[in-house]
């Protein structure tokens, strides 16, 4: 039994999360899902996290003053929780310093493109839209800026002349849900290192 703990933070379907669920039970995460954190009540990922028996922190945004005041509450449920890594996927809402500063090196992101390019929304259509011929899937450190967090690891998911959105969009969750409880599983086990903008995984041998 591990005792790493992890906070997912979606805001939509949540196969992601799905697959962090999926693999903390059959434990190839090394990790348990303790909280999923999410600002839209009624998305899919809620029901996902209700039918796994994992605790939701649900909160909608337009009863708050400021960002600042829902991050401090949800700081709060995190230190209560004594969350060890906030694993972000498809949390559809900018941080701000506040949760950024109290969580650095503890935050990580999956974006559907290969970063530096196409940061932002709806990255899948930017890069069909500039003709690309390899597109994938990035986790990073989340920083203060949009999608601009020192890379932890990259995927490849190829683009054949004629490729819908749709069938990237396939294929690249299909990475993710591979690439994303992997790199859980890094962390839980230590294996992460930073150092500036490099990260270094130091995978037994
Ligand atoms: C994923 O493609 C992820 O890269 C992006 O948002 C999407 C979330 O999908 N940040 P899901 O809700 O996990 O199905």
């Amino acid at each position: 039994m591990t005792n790493y703990r992890i906070a997912v933070f979606a805001s939509g379907t949540g196969s992601n999360f799905q697959s962090l669920v999926d693999a903390a039970r059959n434990g190839a995460l090394n990790a348990s899902v303790e909280l999923l954190v999410c600002d839209k009540p009624a998305a899919q990922v809620v029901q996902r996290a209700q039918d796994a028996g994992v605790d939701c922190h649900l909160f909608t945004p337009k009863a708050y003053a400021s960002r600042e005041a829902y991050e401090a509450e949800i700081i709060e449920v995190l230190e209560s929780k004594q969350i060890d890594l906030v694993v972000l996927a498809g949390y559809m809402r900018l941080l701000t310093s506040v949760m950024v500063e109290r969580y650095a090196g503890r935050l990580i992101n999956i974006h559907p493109s290969l970063l530096p390019a196409f940061t932002g929304k709806d990255a899948i259509g930017q890069a069909l839209e500039y003709g690309v011929k390899v597109t994938g899937v990035t986790v990073h450190f989340v920083d203060g800026g949009m999608d601009t967090g020192p890379i932890i690891a990259q995927h490849p998911v190829p683009v054949q002349p004629g490729d819908t959105a749709e069938k990237i969009s396939k294929a690249i969750h299909a990475a993710e849900q591979q690439l994303y409880p992997e790199v859980v599983s890094w962390f839980a086990q230590g294996l992460v290192q930073l150092n500036g903008r490099h990260v270094t995984i130091n995978k037994p041998v």
